[in-house]
C-alpha cells in the first residue's frame, strides 16, 4: 500500500495524539447511494466549481472574515454567486466583503448573542429574496471554561447560535428551487466528543471540562442537528448535510495556549490542507449538481462517508433528542416555520409581471 505523505504524517500524528483523538478506532466508509464525485482532499474551492455559473444565487456564510469562510465566500462570488457574509462586527464582514470580487452583502452575526442572531436573520428576511445556500461555517475553538446562560460556550457558538439561524431563515431555503443548509462541522465530533454522545445533563459543561473536548462536543451537536434537519425536511427540496473541511492552519486556534498553536501550526504545515482546499468540501456540498437530493449526509474530501465504529456521527435518537433540547433553550428567539404558499407566491410574481 502506498501513503502519500500528507496521509503518513497524518497518521502519525494520529497515532501519537491517539489518547485525545480516537479510542474506538472509528473509519470511514463510503456512504452508499450517494453520487460519487471525483474530487478529494487536494480539490481546491475553485476546482469543484469550476465551469459552474452560480448567478441567481443566494449564500449565506458565517463566519466569513476569516479562514475558510472568507475563501467559501471568495470563491461562491467569484462564480457569480450573491453572497451574504456575516463578521461579529459589521466593520470585520465589511472589511472581508471589499477583499472579494462579485457580488456580497456584510451583515453582523455574534453567535454567542441570539439577539444578535435574530437581527441576523431578520436582515437576511428583509432583502424578500430565496436564499439557496446557508453555510453555517462559523465556529470558535478553546479557551478556559466559559458558559452563556449557564451553557457551555462552544456549544452556544457553534450549536445553538447556528439552530435559531436556520430556524429563522428555513422560510427563505423554502422558496429556492433547490435550498441547501451545509453545516461545517469536524472529525472531531468521532475523535475526541464525550463517550456518549451529547452530554444532555451537563451542558454548562461542569464536569472535567476540557477545550478540545467542548468543542469536539459542539461538531458533534454539528452533525446530528443536520440530521435531524435532514429527516424532518424529507419531502422537501431543502437538504441538509454536514461536513469536515480538513485540517487547516486558519484562525481557528486563536484562543489556545502558544503552546497549542504552535502545535496546531506544525501539524497542520505538515499534515494539514491549504485554505483553498479547506473550502472546497463547502463549497462542493453547496452548489454540486450531483446532490440535489442528497441530504443528511457527512462529507470528508468532497464526498460521503459513513463513519463507523462506536460513535454518535449517525445516532438518530440522539439528534431527535438534541433537536428537541435546542428548541427548549432557545424557544424565545424561534419563529413559526411557515412552508410557502406557492399560490401566493405564484399570484404575487404575477402581479409583479402584470
Ligand atoms: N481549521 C481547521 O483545521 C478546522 C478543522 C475542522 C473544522 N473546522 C471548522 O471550520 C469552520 C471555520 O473555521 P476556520 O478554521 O476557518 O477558523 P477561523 O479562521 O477562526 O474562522 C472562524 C470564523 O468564525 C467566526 N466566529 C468565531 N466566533 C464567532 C462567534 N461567536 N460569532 C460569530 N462568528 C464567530 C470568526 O469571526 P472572527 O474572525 O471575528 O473571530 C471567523 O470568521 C469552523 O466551524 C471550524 O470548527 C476547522
Amino acid at each position: 500500500m502506498i501513503l502519500d505523505r500528507r496521509r503518513f504524517l497524518s497518521v502519525a500524528a494520529a497515532a501519537v495524539t491517539a489518547p485525545s483523538l480516537s479510542a474506538c478506532g472509528d473509519v470511514t466508509l463510503p456512504a452508499d447511494g450517494v453520487p460519487r464525485s471525483d474530487f478529494d482532499e487536494d480539490s481546491t474551492a475553485e476546482q469543484v466549481t469550476d465551469g459552474m455559473d452560480l448567478k441567481g444565487k443566494i449564500a449565506v456564510v458565517t463566519g466569513c472574515t476569516s479562514g475558510i469562510g472568507f475563501e467559501t465566500m471568495r470563491v461562491l462570488a467569484k462564480r457569480g454567486c450573491y453572497v451574504i457574509g456575516t463578521g461579529r462586527t459589521l466593520e470585520s464582514a465589511q472589511q472581508a466583503c471589499s477583499r472579494v470580487q462579485g457580488v456580497t452583502t456584510p451583515v453582523q452575526l455574534e453567535l454567542s448573542d441570539f439577539d444578535s442572531v435574530a437581527a441576523c436573520a431578520d436582515a437576511v428576511r428583509s432583502l424578500n429574496s430565496p436564499v439557496d445556500m446557508l453555510i453555517c461555517n462559523a465556529g470558535m475553538r478553546g479557551g478556559e471554561r466559559q458558559t452563556v446562560n449557564g451553557i457551555e460556550k462552544h456549544f452556544v457558538v457553534n450549536h445553538l447560535g447556528h439552530f435559531i439561524l436556520v430556524y429563522r431563515l428555513l422560510e427563505r431555503l423554502y422558496l429556492s428551487w433547490q435550498g441547501r443548509v451545509v453545516v461545517v462541522g469536524s472529525r472531531a465530533a468521532y475523535r475526541s466528543a464525550p463517550p456518549d454522545g451529547i452530554r444532555f445533563d451537563d451542558l454548562g459543561a461542569e464536569r472535567d471540562y476540557s477545550a478540545g473536548r467542548a468543542y469536539a462536543h459542539s461538531k458533534l451537536a454539528n452533525a446530528l442537528f443536520s440530521l435531524e434537519l435532514a429527516r424532518l425536511l424529507k419531502g422537501t427540496r431543502i437538504t441538509s448535510n454536514s461536513l469536515h473541511p480538513g485540517l487547516i492552519d486558519t484562525n481557528i486556534a486563536r484562543n489556545e495556549s502558544a503552546l497549542a498553536r504552535g502545535a496546531f501550526g506544525l501539524w497542520t504545515s505538515l499534515a494539514g490542507k491549504s485554505i483553498e482546499q479547506g473550502a472546497a468540501t463547502s463549497c462542493y456540498v453547496a452548489t454540486s449538481p450531483l446532490l440535489g437530493s442528497t441530504s443528511g449526509q457527512y462529507f470528508e474530501d468532497c464526498n460521503a462517508v459513513i463513519v463507523a465504529g462506536d460513535n454518535h456521527m449517525h445516532d438518530q435518537e440522539q439528534a431527535s433528542r438534541l433537536w428537541l433540547l435546542s428548541e427548549e433553550l432557545t424557544r424565545d428567539y424561534l419563529v413559526e416555520i411557515r412552508r410557502p404558499d406557492w399560490n401566493e407566491f405564484e399570484n404575487g410574481l404575477r402581479k409583479k409581471r402584470d
